[in-house]
């Protein structure tokens, strides 16, 4: 009994062993995270169908969680499903036209009442703070208010799309102002004009235009879909804004040419990637697009290096540039376990102090994913290319392949006619792409003296044309 005792617990052991590393990994990889994202302020945007749904309240725990690690937060929010619930029970049928609601001057008393209930029922959910819960200790504080003013979205085509309306603008220092007193503003898709009036607006819209009036670090739609896809269906972890706009080009018009299907899927995706696009060309950086059905997708976009949505970028995202002294730290840790298993030859910090600037790096929200270094011999027109070297996490996506473009880029443009390396374990990834192996005589005479024989490493040319 005792031996069978021991033996469980002895399991038992090593599984909360492994069970604790790995939060305590976890935990240790999101803390870049947790401090990029301190102060920043972040406009979230999800659907009247989230609130329905019976996951709706992990969804506001991790908005609260959010929050108390020092993010400024707008919610914005849908209210689609129940206002046409409140409509069908006044017996009315919703019109749209173009995927907007036509919101007849009699239909505006269930609007709001949908939306005040949507709204109550937020609040009512983010004011939760039981012992036990993940809100425990939470004490949000929430402000909603006459944020958005709006204008007619007037008659188009014909259709007069009656009390929907536009946003015409947003109060962006009174909600700044709010954020500031550590207040979550909560926005619904409400807007009012300056004559009284109230409007139906699209969520989609007022998360926007709200994003953009603040000039907020992030947009976050949560949505009925998984992101974007490409015609085979999977998922585009990024975009930048031109495949952006060429993916609507191509998915965009309502008769697409070559026969894709306009699922309301399809549509939906279209929508948010279009308002995504459009939050770029207006100062937002970067737009999230995440599936509100993958539990803490929010947590997982938000404090993982790879995030489970699509993002959308107004600027160069990966940036592949020249590394600059501050980036040694980084090299090494890339590069050390290399040196370690001898696929590369071991270089000293000092060393690469005095050659950082031959290096090019790819880098990827703050770490150095990849590096390769140029040095050239122009007395024989040669370069050698040297220390290319992938994250393991993140080889076999064409980044090896991006470097050594970029480095034969940089030797023509020095008048290099011949690109050399020296490999001991790499050899079939070099002349797959157009090296050959050569002799150590054919080595440029500095690099001939310094050649290593013990580590009696390949060489590799290509010819540059
Ligand atoms: C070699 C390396 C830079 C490639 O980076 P990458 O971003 O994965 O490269 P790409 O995505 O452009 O290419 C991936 C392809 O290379 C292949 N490949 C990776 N390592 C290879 C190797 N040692 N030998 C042959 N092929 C290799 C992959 O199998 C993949 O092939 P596939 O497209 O047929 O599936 C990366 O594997 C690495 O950092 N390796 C360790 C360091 C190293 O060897 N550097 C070269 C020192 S001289």
């Amino acid at each position: 009994m005792n031996k069978i005792t021991k033996k469980h617990n002895k399991n038992t052991d090593i599984h909360d062993n492994n069970h604790t590393d790995r939060h305590v990994d976890w935990f240790r990889q999101s803390a870049p995270y947790i401090h990029a994202h301190r102060g920043s302020t972040f406009v979230i945007l999800f659907g009247g169908e989230a609130v329905v749904d019976e996951t709706f309240s992990h969804l506001i725990q991790d908005i609260a969680l959010l929050n108390s690690l020092g993010v400024r937060l707008v919610i914005v929010f849908g209210a689609r499903p129940q206002i046409k619930q409140q409509l069908s029970a006044l017996d009315i049928q919703s019109e749209f036209a173009d995927n907007m609601r036509i919101t007849k001057h009699q239909h505006m008393p269930a609007v709001e009442q949908a939306v005040g209930q949507v709204r109550v029922s937020i609040e009512a959910q983010l004011s939760m703070g039981l012992p036990n819960t993940p809100m425990a200790g939470a004490s949000l504080s929430v402000v909603s208010g006459n944020f958005v003013t709006a204008q007619p979205y007037g008659i188009r085509n014909g259709i007069d799309y009656c009390q929907t309306g536009n946003v015409r603008n947003v109060d962006a220092r009174n909600i700044k102002l709010q954020l500031k007193n550590n207040n979550v503003v909560l926005i619904s898709p409400i807007g009012y004009s300056p004559s009284g009036e109230v409007f139906n607006l699209r969520a989609e819209d007022v998360a926007t235009e709200t994003a953009i009036a603040l000039n907020a670090d992030k947009l976050i739609f949560i949505m009925e879909n998984n992101g974007v896809t490409n015609n085979e269906g999977d998922l585009l972890h990024q975009l930048d804004l031109p495949h952006a706009e060429n993916w609507l080009n191509n998915h965009g018009s309502k008769d697409d040419k070559d026969g894709y299907a306009h699922s309301l899927q399809s549509r939906d995706t279209q929508s948010h990637l279009s308002n995504a696009a459009h939050a770029c060309r207006g100062g937002v950086r970067r737009v999230h697009l995440l599936s509100r059905k993958i539990n803490g997708a929010l947590l997982l976009e938000l404090y993982t290096r790879d995030g489970i949505g699509t993002l959308v970028t107004a600027d160069n995202y990966e940036g592949l540039r020249t590394a600059t002294i501050n980036d040694i730290g980084g090299i090494i840790e890339l590069i050390s376990p290399l040196e370690q298993q001898g696929v590369l030859e071991k270089r000293s910090r000092e060393q690469l102090e005095l050659d950082i600037h031959n290096f090019t790096i790819i880098e990827r929200d703050g770490m150095i994913i990849a590096c390769a270094a140029i040095f050239t011999f122009p007395e024989q027109a040669s370069a050698e290319l040297a220390c290319l070297a992938v994250h393991t996490d993140y080889q076999i996506h064409g980044r090896g392949d991006d470097l050594l473009q970029h480095i034969e880029w940089q030797a023509r443009k020095k008048h290099m006619q011949k690109l050399f390396t020296l490999t001991t374990q790499t050899m079939h990834w070099f002349i797959e792409r157009g090296f050959v192996e050569c002799k150590t005589d054919e080595l440029p005479m500095e690099k001939k003296s310094l050649y290593n024989f013990q580590r009696n490493s390949k060489i590799l040319c290509k010819e540059l044309s």
